[in-house]
């Protein structure tokens, strides 16, 4: 399949789970890897970028097995703990996935060996200095093609803890050093700007590190004993975002997505849809190994498109929202005011420069939008029409352009679809399923 042609839909109708959460699932590997025992990680992501996060491990002599089972992947990890992993044999390869690199990479920096980790041509042209500074700071020695790129050589051993304030807000960078703070005689601390996902400095408690988190600061003692454990993996909140749009944006629709990972950093998209007047329940709420997760209800309504003026987002909420911004776009030439997002720079180093692909993209089907270097702004309400969309490779803007294809007068083009993969495989089965024509 090298396109995928959708149409106008008439509303969003149906009930269901979606995999489970990305960002969740590579940290739950790293963490039973690290960990004394065997771990079984349940509903597993089956994304392409966790299966890199699998491979790498495998190639770093974790022994891993995965099987199909009722409520999702199973995968069970024979973790090594610290100190047992083994030099890989050839170049680890992290595919798309900006979280495999950045995060074992704070790993490798804790490995008495030296590795090589590379990835797509996407992900070799994704700022690394980010991650190449701390870590030396901390003592790795870490080479990067021109200073900044991968492929990344790092070669460790025992760490200096530091204390480090993120130069840029990225829960990717924070786990990074996180992870290499494991490996170091003391007590790491990582100072961030702005709140990020926190999944890593909860996880590594749950696996039995010694974490603390003080207003914006983290800390993790080094050397622990990390215990195997049996985890469960809430669906993916950023997953699930796709359809809840769709379902909020054609009237008469009604959805439920059971059991979505509903930690508050993730979360900004529902903020932004209740600003917008959407009716959302969130029912059933428990906590799964200190994450929260419940259901979530979403019923169109008119009273989303009552507000007038355009919806600004920026500053704090810009990394609560990170993954969402090319669907909020979409949806937002379908609200009253639009949308207006600044501050938002890091969207240009994702999969794809997401502020120009989008802003690209919903040029080509009609809409009126204004690009700038750190966001952009969509009028709102206009008409949308169906057009041929490039996702330029990156999986967020080919889920996020097949939503404004429901939306769209005509027939709308998706080139290849199959860049869902990288997070969410099932995506447009799972569409076809609740969508109604
Ligand atoms: C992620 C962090 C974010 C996000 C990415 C997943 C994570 O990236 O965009 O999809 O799991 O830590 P940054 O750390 O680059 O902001």
């Amino acid at each position: 399949m090298s396109s995928y042609a959708i149409g106008r839909a008439k509303r969003i109708v149906g009930e269901l789970r979606v995999p489970g959460d990305k960002s969740l699932s590579h940290r739950a590997a790293l963490c039973a890897a690290l960990s004394e025992g065997i771990s079984r990680l349940r509903n597993f992501s089956p994304s392409l970028d966790t299966e890199r996060t699998l491979a790498c491990l495998r190639a770093l002599g974790v022994p891993i097995e995965i099987a199909e089972a009722d409520d999702g992947l199973a995968v069970t990890v024979h973790g090594v703990g610290l100190e047992g992993f083994t030099p890989p044999e050839r170049v680890l390869d992290a595919g798309n996935s900006g979280s495999t690199i950045r995060m074992l990479a704070g790993v490798l920096a804790g490995q008495p060996f030296e590795s090589t980790i590379t990835g797509d041509a996407s992900l070799r042209r994704r700022p690394m200095d980010r991650i190449v500074h701390p870590l030396r700071l901390m003592g790795a020695s870490v080479r990067a093609r021109e200073e900044r790129y991968a492929p990344l050589t790092i070669r460790g051993g025992a760490l200096r803890p530091i204390r480090y304030r993120l130069p840029v807000a990225s829960a990717q960078v924070k786990s990074c050093v996180l992870l290499a703070g494991l490996f170091a005689s003391g007590t790491t601390i990582v100072e961030e700007p702005v709140p990020t996902r926190d999944h890593t400095e909860i996880m590594l408690a749950e696996f039995g590190a010694e974490v603390s988190v003080a207003e914006g600061s983290i800390s993790v003692t080094g050397r622990p004993r990390l215990r195997a454990r049996e985890y469960r993996i809430a669906g993916d909140v950023s997953s699930a975002a796709f359809f809840i749009a769709g379902a909020l944006a054609l009237p008469g629709s009604h959805l439920l997505v059971r059991d979505v990972l509903l930690n508050p950093t993730r979360t900004g998209f529902l903020d932004v849809l209740r600003q917008w007047g959407a009716r959302i329940a969130i029912e059933n709420v428990r906590r799964w190994h200190g994450e929260p997760v419940g259901d979530v209800r979403v019923v169109s309504s008119q009273e989303a498109r009552r507000r007038a003026e355009p919806l600004v987002l920026s500053g704090a909420l810009i990394p609560r929202v990170i993954d969402e911004l090319p669907v909020l776009a979409v949806l937002a030439t379908q609200m009253p005011g639009g949308m207006i997002v600044r501050e938002a720079a890091e969207l240009r180093v994702k999969e794809s420069d997401r502020i120009r692909a989008t802003v690209e993209n919903l040029r080509r089907m009609g809409a009126h939008v204004v690009e700038y270097a750190d966001g952009f702004a969509v009028a709102g309400p206009q008409p949308l029409r169906g057009a041929e969309i490039e996702p330029e490779g990156d999986h967020r803007l080919a889920m996020a352009f097949a939503i404004a294809g429901l939306l769209a007068e005509g027939e709308t083009v998706i080139r290849d679809p199959e860049v869902a993969a990288v997070s969410f495989p099932t995506f447009f089965h799972l569409l076809e399923q609740i969508v109604e024509r």
